[in-house]
């Protein structure tokens, strides 16, 4: 009886030990993965406060990995808002479009700073009348939990085409920071005729070429009332913004860059946005069965982005992809020149 028991209470020891030896290394590994995003030097005036400043983006990273998902998935209590200082901030950058210029995965990567929480939901708030009868608190209410040092970022790539919204987002905050990314204009096109289509063959629908919805069958000109093609007009867009806000308000991110060398566009915007630079190469690795860059937060924790992102394109009749790229040759040149970034477009 006596043996039986001490064999029991061995087995015990031997699950807890192993428990707590496998507890220990996933803290080592955990922390040791944070502190190598840890800052190098003291984080810059605009996001110091009263907190210890060295201690601010360890705590921001444990946060955004752990609370922050926690508190979003069981919406947190009003105690463990308050004691932990969240708030819901609205945004301090919009991500304004433009729709495919690979603005999912700006957002993400500008993420994996320490200083900036995402809005996950593209929330359309300014783009769509309903939503925005709303009001204001509804919009900081849609906005997740961060810290006040922190800053919040939310993508809705409508908005760089909608009418409506330079004055709207001039209404709530004049001295915002706009981000656009942008691809070459024909591959842009296609990436959105192919997002469509996809949605038609889902639902089984037969859709049209590309090449009878991009050229006019009549004049055989390029056909301009194609909201693909209307969309890659960048500069057209840009001008109705540049009523409302300075040239200086905005940033061009390369979307074509971001996809094959993204480090170097994310220091862009890190400096752009006066954050201290933080993502680093560790925090990108290229997977090579995605064919992408993906993200590492730590050790344990990375992501690739949805299969939604990243599509095959349709092969285009070469004829077209010509006419097209000579019509948007014109609007590109403006686009570099308003912009002050030439990108090179052929
Ligand atoms: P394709 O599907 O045409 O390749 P958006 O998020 O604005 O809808 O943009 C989608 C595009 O983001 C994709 O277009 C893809 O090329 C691009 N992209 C850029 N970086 C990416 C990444 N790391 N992983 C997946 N897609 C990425």
């Amino acid at each position: 009886m006596l043996f039986k028991q001490q064999a029991w209470l061995r087995q015990k020891l031997l699950v807890l030990g192993s428990l707590a030896v496998g507890s220990l290394l996933y803290l080592v590994a955990r922390v040791g993965s944070l502190d190598r995003l840890q800052p190098i030097c003291p984080i810059e005036g605009r996001l110091s406060g009263a907190r210890s400043q060295a201690e601010f983006p360890l705590r921001a990273l444990q946060f955004k990995r752990g609370l922050l998902h926690e508190f979003r998935k069981s919406n947190a209590s009003k105690d463990q808002v308050h004691l932990h200082d969240l708030v819901q901030q609205l945004p301090k950058a919009i991500i304004i479009g433009v729709r495919k210029g690979g603005t999912r995965a700006l957002l993400e990567m500008l993420n994996l700073h320490p200083a900036v929480v995402k809005a996950s939901q593209e929330i359309h708030f300014f783009d769509n009348d309903e939503n925005y009868g709303k009001g204001i608190e509804w919009y900081r209410k849609k906005m997740p939990f961060s810290y006040p040092q922190q800053i919040t970022i939310e993508k809705s790539p409508a908005y760089f085409i909608t009418e409506e919204v330079p004055e709207r987002i001039y209404k709530m905050n004049s001295s915002i920071k706009l981000l656009i990314i942008v691809r070459e204009p024909t591959t842009r096109a296609i990436s959105d005729y192919t997002q469509v289509l996809e949605g038609k063959e889902r639902k089984n629908k037969t859709y049209y070429k590309f090449e009878k919805l991009a050229i006019d069958p009549n004049t055989c000109e390029v056909n301009t009332k194609y909201k693909a093609v209307r969309t890659s007009i960048y500069t057209k867009h840009l001008e109705r913004w540049l009523k409302y806000f300075p040239i200086e308000q905005f940033h061009v991110v390369d979307g074509d860059r971001l996809i094959t060398e993204p480090l170097p566009e994310l220091q862009l915007v890190e400096k752009f946005l006066n954050l201290p630079p933080r993502i680093s190469q560790y925090n990108l690795y290229f997977n090579a069965t995605r064919g992408f860059y993906c993200l590492r937060f730590n050790i344990i924790f990375n992501k690739c982005l949805a299969g939604s992102k990243g599509r095959i394109h349709p092969e285009v009749d070469p004829s077209v992809i010509t006419k097209l790229r000579k019509f948007f040759h014109p609007f590109n040149q403006k686009f570099y020149q308003i912009t002050g970034r030439t990108l090179n477009w052929p």
